[in-house]
């Protein structure tokens, strides 16, 4: 994670905000943030670097690399491609999903329906994003949610499979709920966009809490009832850490006791794709996760879009 720490009391400082209002209404306290020229490739290279030596394999031995960002380092090149060859992996495939939020969640289907299909061995997903390259720090209502990072996750085949229910979801009627208005080809950036700031992202706050608690019930939901499982079976439900009364909200109306519900928004705040491999990889380092558990992904973000995918866990 990049080290450099953005603390409530540094956000009084630049805006009017109050660490009670940010505590109290999204749980966070901290958020890492990249250096100036720190790219979403460097994170994700350190990320996937840190996955390759808790697997105890080298890079050569993947087949595949997927990127989940939705703050690539460029238009193009997918950030995969710079990924993969960093770590050696010159010649193997590799990909960027774009999907915000729910990269992550969408990701890790693409990545095991590969897998499953038998195309690919192992399959390396990095979910990376540099939210702080695109967050307007004069818009009180973003600048304290978003941050930066990156964690992956590699997925390979097994006797049994890892998928057991998937459920994803995507509503594109109103893009502008959650956004970043210039910088692509509707609106390409100018000077005028960059006094606007209009390369930055754009959210409706209240309107997106409301979708997010929605979304992420219904498809966790929809998900168990496709495993043949019910939410009382999950061992352990990691969520995209928007904010932490979205998670609380979304766990208590699945009838999830909050010590199954892990969350670690108070330390790095809304990281994007990053934030469901960043809690599940530190569970995982905690030892809190044993063979066989029950694990359920469930994300939202831009598009709208969202998803959870139930999973057991075989390492
Ligand atoms: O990762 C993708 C998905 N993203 C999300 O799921 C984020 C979803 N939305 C949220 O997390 C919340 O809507 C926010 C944290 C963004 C905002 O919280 P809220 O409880 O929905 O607040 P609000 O926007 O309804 O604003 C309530 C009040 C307003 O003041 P008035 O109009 O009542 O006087 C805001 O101007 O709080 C004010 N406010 C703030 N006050 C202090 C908004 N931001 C701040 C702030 N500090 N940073």
């Amino acid at each position: 994670m990049p080290a450099t720490l953005r603390t409530n009391a540094d956000l009084e400082a630049m805006l009017d905000t109050n660490d009670e209002w940010i505590t109290t209404r999204t749980g966070m306290k901290n958020r890492h943030i990249a250096g100036e020229h720190e790219a979403t490739s460097d994170l994700a290279i350190a990320a996937a670097r840190h996955a390759l030596d808790n697997a105890n394999i080298e890079a050569s031995e993947i087949d595949c690399f997927i990127v989940a960002t939705s703050t690539p380092d460029y238009a193009f090149p997918a950030t995969a491609c710079l990924v993969a060859s960093a770590l050696g992996a010159v010649g193997k495939p590799a990909f960027d999903m774009e999907i915000a939020c729910s990269g992550f969640v969408y990701g890790i289907s693409v990545a095991a329906s590969l897998v499953q299909a038998g195309i690919f061995r192992r399959v390396m997903l990095i979910g990376a994003d540099k939210l702080s390259s695109v967050t307007d720090m004069t818009d009180r209502g973003t600048a304290i949610l978003f941050a930066d990072g990156a964690g992956a996750v590699i997925v390979e085949r097994s006797a049994t499979d890892g998928l057991l229910g998937c459920e994803l979801g995507a509503d594109g009627r109103e893009p502008s709920l959650l956004y970043v208005p210039a910088g692509g080809t509707r609106r390409p950036l100018d000077q005028a966009g960059l006094e606007e700031r209009a390369h930055c992202i754009r959210m409706q706050g209240r309107e997106i809490f409301k979708h997010a608690v929605t979304k992420m019930v219904e498809s966790t939901n929809a998900a168990f009832a496709q495993a043949g499982l019910t939410p009382s079976d999950c061992s352990y439900f990691i969520p995209h850490q928007a904010n932490g009364r979205i998670i609380d909200l979304v766990g208590k109306q699945l009838g999830l006791s909050s010590e199954r519900v892990l969350v670690n928004i108070a330390e790095y705040g809304n990281t994007s794709a990053a934030s469901i491999p960043i809690t599940l990889s530190e569970a995982v380092a905690r030892g809190d996760i044993k063979h066989g558990n029950i694990l359920a992904f469930s994300g939202f973000g831009g598009g709208l879009s969202w998803g959870t995918v139930v999973w057991r866990w075989e390492a």
